[in-house]
């Protein structure tokens, strides 16, 4: 296993490149296939990951308690009310106190700012669980699940990502920019991604052969391509949006008859949690073209070959 990212954190994956992402897929794929065969891969014997949550959260939370067990280590579920960050206690105190004890930190906040001033100070790597702008951990598992699914990640493969410009849809953007596919962002008018991260991702893709494309017209977005990928529309935290959104979100539903314009046999993807009848609809969820499981369960193989490799 290369350690060449040994010691590096993970705050987004604007740091990290093509090569690099690559890289922690195909760990990802032999950590699979190793545990599916009862294979040993001990890798964090001994090792302590610390896990703080601000926000809720069940795929991030189990699969990297889960996957640290695995890996023969322990994850500490930290929940920020019950920490003294919670009542007060700077962030880079915070940072340097769980340095003194444990071999990685994992935090699901608001502020992505916050997650860089606790990995300024952190001296173990720091792995960004969610922010309001990123989250990258979810990018490495749908990256992995194109692969699984679709065949190399090459310009080929065709993604459209439907909804809101959120943290889901900036991780996609930047991973699949920096593998060169071409994606499509297809967003409601006021609700497009970031613009610097739109510009970063193009410049990513140019040189990867990939493409990025911003698109208003959902039915047009997802001619052609063989993933149609979705995500919530109120994003935690943005829940007094959610009637306003509603409104301009609905044309962007992923249902039945926006599904049937995509390559025939499309694979469904979404990050999850779900809102049936909102972004999707219960029969696509639960159709024979959703693998949103199989991208639930990545989230475990990616992240423990994350681990594997950030940790000393
Ligand atoms: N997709 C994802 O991050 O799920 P959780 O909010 O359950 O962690
Ligand atoms: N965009 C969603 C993702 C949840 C995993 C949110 O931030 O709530």
């Amino acid at each position: 296993m290369t350690r060449e990212l040994v010691g590096r954190n993970l705050l987004s994956l604007v740091d990290y490149s093509g090569e690099e992402i690559r890289s922690i897929l195909e760990l990802g794929f032999k950590l699979k296939h190793k545990q599916k065969e009862g294979q040993p891969h001990n890798f964090l014997e001994g090792r302590t990951l610390a896990m703080i949550f601000q926000k809720s959260s069940t795929r991030t939370r189990l699969s990297f308690e889960v996957g640290m067990e695995q890996l023969g280590g322990r994850g500490l579920f930290l929940s920020v009310g019950d920490l003294q960050m919670g009542r007060g206690e700077p962030v880079k105190d915070t940072a340097r106190t769980l340095s003194r004890y444990v071999d990685g930190i994992m935090i699901r906040t608001f502020d992505q700012e916050e997650v860089e001033e606790l990995a300024r100070y952190a001296s173990v790597p720091v792995i960004n669980g969610l922010t309001d702008r990123f989250h990258p951990c979810q990018a490495l598992a749908d990256l992995m699940s194109v692969w699984e699914k679709c065949g190399e990640l090459a310009p080929e493969r065709k993604v459209v990502y439907l909804g809101d410009g959120n943290n889901v849809a900036h991780s996609l953007m930047l991973g699949c920019s920096k593998l060169g596919l071409q994606l499509r962002v297809a967003h409601p008018p006021g609700y497009a991604p970031d613009g610097d991260i739109v510009e970063l991702a193009r410049r990513e893709a140019r040189s990867s052969g990939g493409e990025l494309v911003l698109m208003e017209d959902p039915e047009q977005a997802v001619k052609g391509c063989e993933v149609v990928y979705t995500d919530v529309w109120t994003s935690m935290g943005q829940e007094s949006e959610k009637e306003e959104k509603r409104k301009h979100f609905a044309p962007y539903q992923l249902n039945r008859a926006l599904l049937d314009k995509a390559e025939p046999g499309a694979v469904v993807m979404h990050c999850l949690p779900a809102h049936r009848g909102e972004e999707i609809t219960d029969q696509v969820i639960e159709s024979e073209q959703s693998v949103v499981f199989d991208q639930a369960e990545n989230r475990l193989h990616a992240q423990k070959a994350l681990l594997s490799m950030l940790i000393k």
